[in-house]
Formats: C-alpha cells, structure tokens, sequence
C-alpha cells in the first residue's frame, strides 16, 4: 500500500488547465486583500472580544491578539511560500499532496471541512441573532428549540448562489460588505477614543484566580489536564487561553491561498494579499480591543453580551451607535460566511479533480466558470448544519481544525524544501527551518490549549476521514491509478522519495 504517494508540483500545476476543470483567472492582490479582510473580521471581533476580557484576560485582551495575530503571522510567511510555488486551488490539502503524501493531504482536506463548513455554519447562525436583533424580528426566525434557524439557512442558500454565478461577483459583492464593516471597526475605534476612562485599564492584567466550577474534567484544556493543574483565568495564563480563544478572529487568511489559481499573477499576489490582509486585522483587532476595555470595565456584565462593542457604546449613552455596530456587524459577518463556503467549495474542487471525491463534483460551469455543483453541494451542506445542529459548542472545532492545518503546511515548507530545493519559489520563508519551526509549536500551544472535549471531538472527526479514505479515495485516486498504469520514472511518479 503507497499511502505517502506524493502528486509532483508540475502535475498540480498542469491540471489546472484541462478544459473541463479550469477556473477563470480574474483575481487580483487587492481582490486577494480585501477577501482576506471579508472573511476574517467577523464573530471574532464582533463577538470574542467581551467575552474573553470578561472571563479570561481583562485589558490584556489586547495581548491575547496580538499574540494570535503573531501565531497567524508565522503561519502566514509559510502559506504565502506554498502559494507562490503551487498556485493551485485547494490550498493546505494542495500543499500536503505535493509533499507529506496522499494520505495526509487527504485528512488535510478533511480537517479543512471543520474550518470551511463548519465555520460558515457558526458564523451564519451570528448573522442570523445579530439581523433578529437589528430588526427586533420574531425570535423563531433565528431558531428555537421548536425551529429550525431560518436566517441562517436563508443567507447560506442566497450566498451559495452568488458563489455560483462567479468569483468575480462574489470578489465585488465582499468588496462592498467590507467597507461598510472596516468603516464601522474605525468608527468604533475613532469614536470610543474619547470615551476611555483610564481607570478602566487597572489591573491591566487581572490576577490569577481558580475557574469556577464547570472548568474541570472534559472542560478544562488539554495542557491542564495533561498535568494535572486545577484550572485557573486571568493572569499570564488566562492571557494565553484567550488567545487560542480570540483566534477565531483571524481564521480565513489561509482561504487567500485558495483563490491562487483564480488570480492573475498568484506568484506575486497571493503573498500581498495573504499577509497585508493579516497585517491589517492584526491592527484593527488590537485596536478595537484596547479602546473596548477602555470605555467600559472588563468585568461589567455587559461585556460578555452577544454585542459588547455596542454595549460600550450604550453604557456611554451612545445608543443610536449600537445599531450602527450592528448594522456592521450583520455586513461583516455575511462576507465571512461567503469566503468560507468559497474557500470550502475551492478544497472540495482540488479533492475532486484529482479522485480522491467523485471526480463528477470537479466540473466548472460552461458560463460562469465556477465549480457550480461542488459549491451548491457545500452550499446545501452548510444550511443543514446552521438551520438543524446546535453549533455553540462546536464552534472551538473550528479553532483546532484550522490550527492543525497550519501545523501541517508550515511542516510541509521545511519539507518541500529539502525534496524540491531546485522549485521556483518568488517568495521564501526567512530562515528555515526556524520560522516554520517556530510556527509548528506556537500553532501546537494553541491547540493544547483547547479543551479536551474539544480534542475528542477533533480526533473523532479524523478517525471518520480515515475510514472513508480507505473505503473510498485510496482505490480512486487518480495519482494512486496513474501510478499502477504508467511506467515507473514517469510524470505520475512520486517526486519525493
Ligand atoms: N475570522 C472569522 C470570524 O471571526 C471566522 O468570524
């Protein structure tokens, strides 16, 4: 059994263009910027924020950012390099293919689902409570016990549709979405910077005290639980935990690199977009969350609400900008919901093509020149989960699924450079193997972490894409078939050893 077969960087690259399979090159580095933005500002700011000041770090919720966005940062250098050399769709699951092997590149793909989908489906049920608040609708519409949540399917199936008439239309419709919300985000941190009260930041960072009950057993992380320590907030520590929390906030630059193969110069562009996109949330994030605690107390109750940017502003008797905020909270979070479907719908695509999904998924629309019925497929997926699953507790899910994609790319750069030294790469990592290195462990200190529920959960999901791998993909695969059929040294051999 060759489970570690790998798909040579030039193959990826000339599959691109075969007829049926070839997505329309239109993107460019601001395209790639401006999606990089749609999706990551959404629940993480909008949401996040309040909540970990108030039970995990306090004022030093700045901190927790600016320590996700360094985590990111790192992880980024590592995609900006695979998607200059491999600019092909697909991403982390294209990047595995090219240098840990099939079998990895494979539960990649499948890892990606809880990232993609799984996070559309969080974020979507955000748009629905946010749009059910602005509007004071009836509350079934956003889901109760008796219903379905129908706004979140309603703008799940709305996107799937944009997604399927074209890239460029979905890249114009984010476009406008992610000025009004980055319009908002600088309103909020323009606007409250007259409304902070100095007192507000003392202590910066609250001392250390235990968590209370609930935090133990399958809650508390797995580092605490590994050593056994009872499980505490705030101090050095809570500062730590929100950020693994907080970093939901920055999920989706890595989506930037499935766009490569629909983007016209993807060599230069991609890493523009990839990291000036990072660069810019690190910056907001940092921003909002200093000036959120400085108008109002980490420890008042109102910042653990669905809304605190908002409370902020009310608990200074600004009301009316609260449903500004929300206004831009509603837009922000429908753009995240969309790049995520696409960036899941682009994986699937590259899974297709090559075998290891029925390769029937992979066709590209005559007219629109978008993989129509994958994206439908994933759009039919993401409603079912946001309109039927309860996903609060699901949605840490998303966290490690992301965090252990970065693992495996940043592992796959220090690779791919020792078996393909001689590729072109117009953009490098600086010091490797150090850097990605340095990403694998503070990606891994995320995910530790987490907790152990959510570990279990996250093994439980592989140990499904194991067994539909080996009853599926491994017989199917068009390498593994290329493989049997074509003579040994040929274009279908395995690049590394
Ligand atoms: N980064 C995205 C958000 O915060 C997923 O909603």
């Amino acid at each position: 059994m060759d489970l570690f077969r790998t798909k040579s960087v030039e193959r990826s690259i000339e599959e691109t263009d075969e007829p049926d399979h070839r997505l329309k090159k239109e993107l460019s580095a601001l395209d790639l910027t401006v999606f990089g933005v749609g999706v990551m500002v959404g629940t993480g700011i909008f949401v996040l924020t309040g909540e970990q000041a108030y039970s995990n770090a306090g004022p030093a919720i700045v901190i927790s950012f600016i320590l996700a966005g360094i985590t990111c940062g790192l992880a980024a250098l590592c995609y900006a390099e695979f998607a200059s050399t491999v600019p092909v769709a697909g991403s982390a699951y294209t990047f595995s293919y090219a240098t840990l092997g099939e079998l990895i590149a494979w539960i990649i793909g499948w890892d990606l689902v809880l990232e993609l989908a799984l996070g559309a489906a969080v974020v979507a049920r955000g748009w629905s409570a946010y749009l059910q608040s602005l509007f004071d609708l009836p509350t079934w519409l956003a889901g109760d016990e008796a219903t379905p949540d129908f706004g979140a399917m309603a703008v799940v199936l709305g996107l799937t549709l944009v997604g399927v008439l074209g890239t460029k239309l979905s890249g114009r419709f984010t476009g406008v979405l992610v000025v009004v919300k980055v319009a908002v985000i600088m309103f909020v941190i323009i606007a409250g910077l007259f409304f902070i009260k100095l007192s507000n930041y003392t202590p910066f960072v609250p001392d250390s005290k235990p968590a209370e009950s609930g935090e133990s057993g399958l809650d508390s992380t797995l580092l605490q639980s590994v050593f056994g320590v009872d499980p505490t907030v705030f101090g050095v520590y809570g500062i730590i935990a929100a950020a693994s929390v907080v970093f939901f906030a920055f999920i989706g630059f890595d989506i930037v690199a499935t766009s490569a193969e629909e983007t016209k110069n993807p060599q230069r562009d991609v890493p523009r977009g990839i990291l000036g996109s990072l660069a810019i949330c690190t910056f907001l994030y940092a921003a909002v969350a200093f000036v959120i605690t400085g108008m109002l107390k980490y420890s008042d109750e109102r910042m653990k609400t669905a809304a605190p940017l908002a409370e902020a502003f009310s608990a200074n008797g600004l009301d009316w900008a609260s449903k500004l905020i929300s206004t831009g909270a509603v837009a922000g979070l429908t753009t995240v919901v969309l790049v995520l479907m696409l960036g899941q719908a682009r994986v699937l695509f590259a899974m297709s093509r090559d075998g290891l999904l029925p390769v029937s998924l992979a066709k590209v629309h005559p007219r629109f020149g978008t993989p129509y019925r994958i994206t439908i497929l994933t759009g039919v997926f993401v409603a079912a989960l946001a309109g039927f699953v309860p996903l609060s507790e699901l949605s840490k899910l998303v966290s490690i699924g992301t965090l252990f994609a970065f693992v495996l790319v940043s592992a796959g750069v220090i690779i791919l450079r020792r078996t393909r030294g001689d590729l072109h790469r117009p953009f490098r990592v600086p010091a490797v193997p150090w850097i990605p290195a340095l990403s694998i462990l503070a990606c891994f200190w995320l995910m530790v972490n987490l907790s152990v529920e959510t570990w279990l959960r996250f093994l439980a999901w592989l140990a499904i894409g194991f067994v539909v791998y080996f009853l599926y993909g491994y017989r199917r695969s068009r390498l593994g078939r290329g493989l049997k059929q074509a003579p040994a040294g040929q274009d279908a051999a395995p690049t590394a050893e």
